[in-house]
């Protein structure tokens, strides 16, 4: 058996592919690592046989990559970086390139569906527990991809140059001014100017279009390699790779392709029906994909009463506007915004429960999960609304916005969530995990 296993790669071919293809890919096999990387990524890559609905997500937010880099390209081709044209170009894309509306809502509706994707592929995450030993840098890497994803987003946002765009960045931009000594150099250091301006716009251009892609796709692969190191995890939370057969492969796993290259492929088609739904039915998302204000172009003489960033920023948006100035400075706000955001890194080490999965956690986790998910759910909504949406309490409450004060209880409760992990998740009452996955 271990001789055999050291024989050469012999690649046979059937049916069309004869003696020369097979001669290529043999000649290709000692120079390159193509059939040894198909067989460890893909053809024997044994995952768990019991993955899910929640598996999808991850090779779902591969494919939005793709199609976000695919149409971006596209875009590029009539898009003008230049604060005279900016706004216009994107509206001649619309009206005027063949195709060119279909490209742009592609890529517009593909910023929120890859957030969608991303955000319930950590979700996924925190069920499932995929974010513990051995998966701490898979998780890692994941975070790392998600704060790109942020800076990606947020600087493709300021390029339609509509009135969002400008004020929005504006407003981001000013955070930075809030840093204590450093803070209006290093705001103007990153506008380039002022205020925001064509400078602003040509270097949002250069990291939206090539720098922050780079690091994506680099983090992504990373993201990957880590995975395929250590093995993936799945829904009952059990080693595979603890239970080998006698071929040496685990007893609950299967090779990744062919059976979850079709399970993917399946989720892919309905991805796309979906997707197709929204983009040519609902492409502004009524207003949260691609916000009204947006379609007047940016001026900077004319602050748009209610300025909200789009709905993937509004979870965190809402817990900067929740923490109060202190000496009228908003940093202690960007802080907690800040904080909110990295303490996701931290999660491998704050979870001590004995298990992974939810499926055999106790009723302390899945209740502080679920008032989790609940809590980051209303933040994202009251993010998106002006703090006065639900009007206010009576003078006996020094007439507080009744929004904010949620908020500020919703922001108390997100970081409770984090903070007493250590404790709840180690005296909750776990069940016992099963020696194999089920399914
Ligand atoms: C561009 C964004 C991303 C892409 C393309 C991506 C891709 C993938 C793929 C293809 C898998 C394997 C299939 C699966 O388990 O669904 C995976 C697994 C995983 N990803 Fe991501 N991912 C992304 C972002 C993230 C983020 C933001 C996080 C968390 C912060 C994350 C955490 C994980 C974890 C923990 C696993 C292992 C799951 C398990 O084995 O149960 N990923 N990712």
């Amino acid at each position: 058996m271990a001789a055999a296993e050291k024989q050469p790669v012999t690649i046979t071919c059937a049916g069309p592919l004869n003696g020369v293809a097979s001669g290529l890919l043999t000649w290709v096999d000692q120079r390159f690592p193509l059939m040894s990387s198909w067989r460890d990524h893909l053809a024997e890559y044994y995952a768990p046989k019991n993955f899910n609905f929640w598996y999808y997500f991850g090779s779902l937010a591969m494919f939005v990559l793709v199609l976000q880099i695919v149409t971006g390209i596209f875009l590029t081709m009539n898009y003008k970086p230049d604060a005279t044209q900016a706004f216009a170009s994107v509206e001649y894309i619309m009206r005027d390139v063949w195709g060119g509306w279909i490209i742009r809502y592609l890529h517009s509706t593909g910023a929120s569906a890859f957030f969608i994707c991303v955000y319930l592929h950590m979700f996924r995450g925190l069920m499932y527990g995929s974010y513990r030993k051995p998966r701490e840098l898979v998780w890692i890497f994941g975070m790392l991809i998600y704060l790109c994803l942020m800076a990606e987003a947020f600087f493709g946002y300021l390029l339609p140059w509509g009135q969002m765009s400008y004020w929005g960045a504006q407003v981001i931009i000013n955070l930075f001014a809030s840093v204590p000594v450093i803070g209006p150099d290093l705001s103007e250091w990153i506008r380039g100017d002022f205020v925001v301006s064509d400078a602003t716009l040509n270097r949002f251009f250069a990291f939206h279009v090539i720098a922050i892609p780079l690091v994506l796709l680099g983090l992504v692969a990373a993201h990957i390699l880590a995975l395929h190191e250590v093995g993936s995890n799945n829904p009952d939370g059990v080693e595979i790779k603890a239970n080998k057969g006698a071929d040496g492969h685990p007893v609950d796993g299967i090779p990744f392709h062919p059976y979850y290259t079709v399970k993917d492929t399946l989720g892919v088609v309905v991805f796309l029906m979906v997707f197709s739904i929204i983009m040519f039915f609902l492409p502004e998302g009524g207003g949260y994909f691609l916000e009204y204000n947006n379609f007047i172009p940016a001026d900077p003489l004319k602050t748009p009463p209610h300025i909200a960033p789009v709905w993937y920023f509004t979870p965190f948006y809402s817990i900067l506007r929740a923490v109060p100035p202190m000496f009228n400075s908003q940093f202690p706000g960007v802080i907690a915004m800040g904080v909110s955001t990295l303490i996701f890194f931290l999660l491998p080490w704050l979870d001590r429960s004995p298990v992974k999965s939810i499926r055999y956690k106790g009723p302390l986790f899945r209740a502080a999960l679920t008032i989790f998910v609940v809590v980051f759910l209303i933040l994202g909504y009251l993010g998106t609304e002006p703090t006065n949406v639900w009007g206010q309490f009576g003078a006996w409450l020094g007439n507080a916005d009744r929004a904010t004060v949620v908020a500020r209880i919703g922001t108390i409760v997100y970081f409770l969530f984090f903070v007493l992990m250590p404790w709840y998740s180690t005296i909750d009452k776990c069940k016992p995990v099963p020696e194999r996955v089920t399914w």
